[in-house]
């Protein structure tokens, strides 16, 4: 049975500062991703802090919510047969010194903070981090 799904992808300060926002773009669409909408936005530490809420109990919270809203970032939606599972495939491991070949953390993640992508992990939080970014 098919499973056409969205999920939500962020290009991160450290990429969109490189200037790789079409690179990662080529990376997505060439993995056969539509890119339904997408949108170059700064938000509010408070914003990221609501966004990466889960989090909040870790050691790196502060940081993390600091570093999203510390520069420009490209919030898109993303569509594919199992979006949510073949965008972090596509993604690789949190830390980049762990992901494989051809992923984009391994291409152009810094570090595990400045780690270039942020993807949905699961289909019931690609629909709130969509809601999040694109509810009007
Ligand atoms: P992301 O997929 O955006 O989700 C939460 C982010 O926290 C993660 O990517 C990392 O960039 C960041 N982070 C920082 N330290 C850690 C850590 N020790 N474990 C997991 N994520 C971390």
């Amino acid at each position: 049975m098919s499973n056409t799904e969205q999920t939500l992808s962020i290009i991160k300060p450290d990429a969109v500062e490189r200037n790789l926002e079409n690179e990662i773009k080529e990376m997505f669409k060439n993995k056969g991703f539509s890119i339904v909408k997408d949108k170059k936005i700064q938000i509010e530490k408070s914003e990221a802090e609501k966004f990466y809420k889960v989090h909040e109990t870790k050691p790196f919270y502060n940081d993390l919510c600091a570093y999203l809203s510390s520069g420009p970032i490209v919030v898109m939606i993303l569509e594919k047969e199992n979006a949510v599972i073949a965008n972090r495939e596509l993604m690789g491991a949190t830390n980049p010194k762990d992901a494989q070949e051809g992923t984009i953390r391994k291409k152009y993640g810094i570090s595990i903070d400045k780690n270039s992508v942020h993807g949905s992990d699961s289909s019931e939080n690609a629909k709130i981090e969509i809601d999040f970014f694109f509810k009007d």
